[in-house]
């Protein structure tokens, strides 16, 4: 949400911070800006709305130099995209320069403070007070303070959340960043220095990175970079490597970072599961578990915490964790969580699962059952997130940058931790060494089962041509392919504006299928499994008023074609692993029928990929 990059350094700094904003951009895309300042205190200023290429536009016709700056590509919380609300803001003097991400809180009552003061603003964000609360604060610190001083001062007065970057006119060779409850780390380089908000930015130029706590403050010279906390002690941070290549944040050939990301499913599988199978024993070897295993074996209430695309495979994770372990699990939207937590216990195992593990709701939440003192478990895509540092036991999803905003890769990793997860609990409970074996064997046998569903794109591009004029959808599944049916709405409402709704097929006739007619289109999910004939009823249910229905049901099914419009298959599966097979054809199905309909599918009207406000 929002995406900031700044540079100091001997290199030209305007390149480095537009390649930075594409990088960032599918973290917001409302409007975007820098500010630049060379040598002699000259600033360039330059915002506009709409996309990075409409200011690298701009900037190609005013070019602007100098060798340290900020810039921010925006998704508007406070105030509508226009460029006055761009970031970054200015002070009244157009002399200290703000980039923000986050919230502020209270900018009513400091704005209002501000203007007495006779401050002007020039924007209705609440990110702007930052700017005219610096420039009060440099008043206040006086000839003798720094620009560090004159924003940790700032910084006294604001409550709410920020990641933001500094520089000013008046303080040239300098950079300021500091963060609270949103993401920031610093960019290690020979002679040069970055911060950013994501690490993808800093890729192609430094695999040395410090992560920034909440609190602290960083102060980004040519020469160097100093750390302090919020009382002004110097803090000894850690430089640590990032992993993954250049190319992981490429299309590699791709119309679109979704569609890589949907091909990349089998090699986040093999991922996921490398190194975590121990076939002898028919368990999973999760070193964060098999660290804590008395702990966890008095663990008899399971709360999943999660939003959006992580709250679907959360709940596949409930299901799979009763079934193998026997512990009673619940899945709570994080935002929730935070402010009606159930219950808890030390007995109670709380596990948040992001992909970018910096999701405001979720952070949130594992604060809050940390402050409850119970045991939390993070499961976790982007390494050394936020969510990833701060929850007591961690398992990495390692499925590398998931960049289309839509989430299609990072669900089947999950999906695929979580059985790891569920066969480690039901091992160390009543699960026998044979079930286990058998669940990871097939586990194992995913990737390649994988690439049979996705060799059958091209089949599932010409059906979903077929109902890509349709503006309803119904998807629907039972017991693990349930959570699958909501995904499969979600994914194609967000990227086709389609609307589209999910049910549990059961409760489908309670209501919903008052909305059928001649036509209407559903998706039902209908594999081999348990409930199979329960799902071959809804198909008729559906047929007999007139409906439109594409099944996804197990190779070899004649049955099916016989009563459904269409059919996409998938190879046979256990049942339990099923929805990691049935999501593909879903997830393509909606990137077709986008594409069709002509979306920007990387970039969905109103979506960022990390949500780092609440
Ligand atoms: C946003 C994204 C979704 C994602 C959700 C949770 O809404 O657009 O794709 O599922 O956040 O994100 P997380 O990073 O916590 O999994």
């Amino acid at each position: 949400m929002c995406g900031i990059i700044s540079y100091i350094g001997k290199r030209e700094a305007l390149p480095i911070l537009l390649d930075g904003l594409y990088r960032l951009e599918y973290r917001g895309y409302d409007s975007a800006g820098v500010a630049v300042v060379n040598h002699d205190g000259n600033v360039g200023h330059i915002r506009t709305t709409g996309r990075v290429d409409e200011l690298a536009s701009l900037l190609a016709e005013h070019p602007i130099q100098g060798s340290f700056g900020i810039a921010h590509t925006r998704w508007a919380t406070h105030g509508a995209p226009s460029v006055a609300n761009a970031h970054p803001h200015a002070d009244c003097k157009n002399s200290v320069f703000v980039a923000h991400n986050g919230i502020i809180e209270n900018y009513a009552h400091l704005r209002a403070a501000l203007e007495r003061e006779g401050h002007k603003f020039a924007s209705e964000t609440d990110s702007e007070v930052l700017a005219h609360l610096i420039e009060r604060a440099l008043v206040l610190v006086g000839s003798a303070g720094t620009l560090d001083d004159a924003v940790s001062e700032a910084l006294r007065h604001v409550q709410g959340t920020y990641g933001i970057a500094v520089v000013s006119s008046r303080h040239p060779e300098k950079l300021v960043v500091a963060r609270r409850s949103s993401p920031l780390l610093l960019g290690i380089g020979d002679g040069e220095f970055f911060a950013a908000s994501d690490s993808s930015a800093l890729l192609r130029h430094t695999r040395r990175i410090v992560y920034l706590d909440d609190n602290e403050l960083a102060v980004l010279t040519p020469k160097g970079y100093e750390v302090r906390n919020i009382r002004r002690k110097p803090v000894t941070k850690q430089v640590e490597l990032l992993t993954g290549s250049p190319a992981d944040i490429e299309k590699n050939g791709h119309d679109h970072f979704m569609e890589k990301e949907i091909h990349e499913a089998p090699e986040v599988l093999r991922n996921a599961i490398r190194g975590r199978v121990l076939h002898a024993e028919g368990t999973a070897k999760l070193s964060a578990l098999d660290a804590s295993v008395e702990k966890l074996s008095q663990i008899n209430h399971i709360i999943f915490l999660s939003q959006g695309t992580s709250y679907y495979a959360g709940l596949v994770g409930k299901y799979m964790i009763e079934e193998l372990a026997g512990i009673p699990a619940e899945v709570v939207y994080a935002s929730e969580f935070r402010y009606a937590p159930p219950p808890l216990n030390e007995q109670t195992l709380v596990v948040a699962i992001s992909q970018s593990g910096e999701t405001a709701d979720t952070l949130e939440a594992i604060r809050e059952a940390k402050r409850h003192h119970v045991p939390t478990l993070a499961i976790v895509n982007v390494v050394g997130s936020s969510i990833a540092r701060e929850a007591g036991m961690g398992i990495y999803n390692y499925a590398g940058p998931e960049i289309g905003v839509a989430s299609t890769k990072a669900f089947i990793s999950q999906l695929a931790v979580l059985s790891l997860v569920a066969v480690w609990f039901g091992r160390q409970r009543n699960l026998s060494v044979s079930r286990g074996r058998e669940i990871l064997e097939e586990l194992q046998q995913l990737p390649h089962k994988a690439e049979k569903v996705l060799s059958m794109a091209s089949r599932i591009h010409t059906l979903a041509d077929g109902y890509a004029s349709h503006e309803h959808f119904f998807f629907l599944g039972r017991k693990y392919n349930w959570p699958v049916a909501l995904e499969g709405a979600l994914k194609l409402k967000e990227i086709s504006y389609a609307h589209a709704e999910g049910y549990a097929s059961g409760e489908m006739k309670h209501g919903p299928i008052a909305l059928i007619t001649s036509g209407f289109p559903s998706v039902v999910l209908a594999p081999s499994d348990s409930v199979y004939e329960k799902s071959v009823s809804t198909i008729h249910e559906l047929k007999a008023r007139g409906g439109k229905v594409l099944a996804v049901a197990t190779e070899g099914n004649t049955e099916i074609a016989k009563i459904a419009d269409d059919v996409a298959h998938i190879p046979q599966t256990l049942e339990i692993l099923s929805p990691i097979l049935t999501v593909i054809p879903l997830q393509l199905f909606a990137y077709f029928i986008a594409k069709k309909r002509g979306c920007d599918i990387d970039k969905p009207r109103n979506l960022a990929k990390s949500v780092t406000v609440e």
